[in-house]
């Protein structure tokens, strides 16, 4: 009797194996889950339904090979489960990694951050449009200049305390005394040597000076210089020219003051100013009080600059002048520190962003 009823307990093992299986199998939800899981079941050697073949020897011979097909089939029908339980969760983990490196091409891109222009650019380019309006070239020349045309040429002699050592710096050379430039000057005699008069350009650029740096005085800064020669020039076309430049730069109502001064490649020579725009010449923070802003120095070309360029001083005349263009910016702008100009810090020089100086 209990040999009959063995295989019908066999049978009954192997599909309550099977739905265990089954069940287990639906909640296994990765893949080390589902390898322990194989193992458990479908292992070769431990494996819960290969088991069962090991344990025919105790059935009836005559059962066995019913048995034996019966394990066989629902091995057969567990391992199908189990490849599409695999695939479904491989899938599963293709979605998810496909989800987490989606790129949303929909979204905007990051803006490029744009440079913007110096603030001396700017004025560069201003000061040139407006000077190209009253009919000059703007010229540029050698920061590496020789002393001849830094100094000689322009009448400053070798005794002058602008040579010494210590406010200009000097280049080793074989060639002669060159210097870093001190001032945009030496374009004059340069210009003049070039070409017959008329003359009129101007000249942006930097210059170098041996300098104790503080907040009016910075070691490399720009200067425009601008001369004019031509027949009949006269200091009223200075003073002309220079209260033109001052209205364009800071408005119509602007005056302009002309004091004696001394440049030794001119004479008369001036220093030139322009009423505070800030407060329009009543005197305020900007101006120190005084209504006025001293931009730079002006003069009739010394007729020994003249002649030391081979133009004649009884048939023409000219004048030069010279300005610091930091410096303009600066009481346009109501900057007080020359040395922002150089030190690189983005939230000053981002205020020019998109600025029409
Ligand atoms: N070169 C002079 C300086 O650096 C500025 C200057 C003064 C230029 C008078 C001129 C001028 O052309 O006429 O201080």
């Amino acid at each position: 009797m209990a040999q009959e009823t063995e295989p019908v307990t066999g049978l009954d093992r192997i599909a309550e194996i099977e739905r265990e299986a089954t069940e287990r199998l639906a909640a296994v939800a990765d893949e080390a889950a589902l390898e322990g899981w194989y193992r458990e079941y479908l292992g070769r050697k431990d494996g819960r339904l290969s088991g069962l073949l090991r344990q025919m020897g105790k059935l009836d011979p005559a059962e066995r090979p019913r048995f034996g097909a019966a394990v066989n089939e629902a091995k057969e029908r567990v391992q199908a489960a189990y490849e599409g339980r695999r695939t479904a969760l491989e899938t599963a983990a293709l979605g998810a990694r496909l989800a987490a490196e989606a790129v949303d091409v929909t979204l905007p891109g990051r803006p490029v951050e744009v440079g913007t222009l110096h603030p001396t650019t700017l004025m560069t380019r201003e000061l040139s449009e407006i000077f190209a309006l009253l009919g000059y070239q703007t010229v540029e020349g050698p920061e590496v200049e020789e002393a001849r045309y830094n100094f000689d040429l322009l009448n400053i002699p070798p005794n002058h305390p602008a040579r010494d050592m210590w406010d200009t710096f000097y280049v080793n050379s074989s060639h002669g005394e060159i210097v870093l430039r001190t001032h945009t000057s030496p374009m004059q005699a340069r210009t003049m040597l070039a070409q017959d008069p008329p003359v009129r350009v101007v000249v942006p650029g930097r210059c170098y000076r041996y300098e104790a740096v503080d907040a009016s005085h910075e070691s490399i800064f720009f200067q425009l210089e601008g001369l004019a020669v031509d027949e009949q020039i006269t200091m009223a076309d200075l003073k002309g020219t220079l209260t033109e430049m001052a209205r364009q730069l800071f408005g119509a109502e602007t005056r302009v003051r002309f004091r004696c001064d001394f440049f030794p490649f001119v004479e008369p020579g001036v220093d030139f100013s322009a009423s505070c725009p800030a407060c329009g010449g009543k005197g305020c923070r900007t101006c120190k009080g005084t209504g006025w802003l001293e931009l730079g120095g002006a003069g009739m070309v010394h007729p020994n600059v003249l002649r030391n360029v081979g133009y004649d001083p009884d048939r023409y005349s000219g004048f030069a002048f010279g300005l610091g263009i930091e410096r303009i910016v600066m009481v346009k702008y109501g900057i007080d520190d020359i040395r922002n100009f150089y030190a690189n810090d983005l939230r000053f020089l981002e205020q020019f962003a998109g600025t029409r100086i």
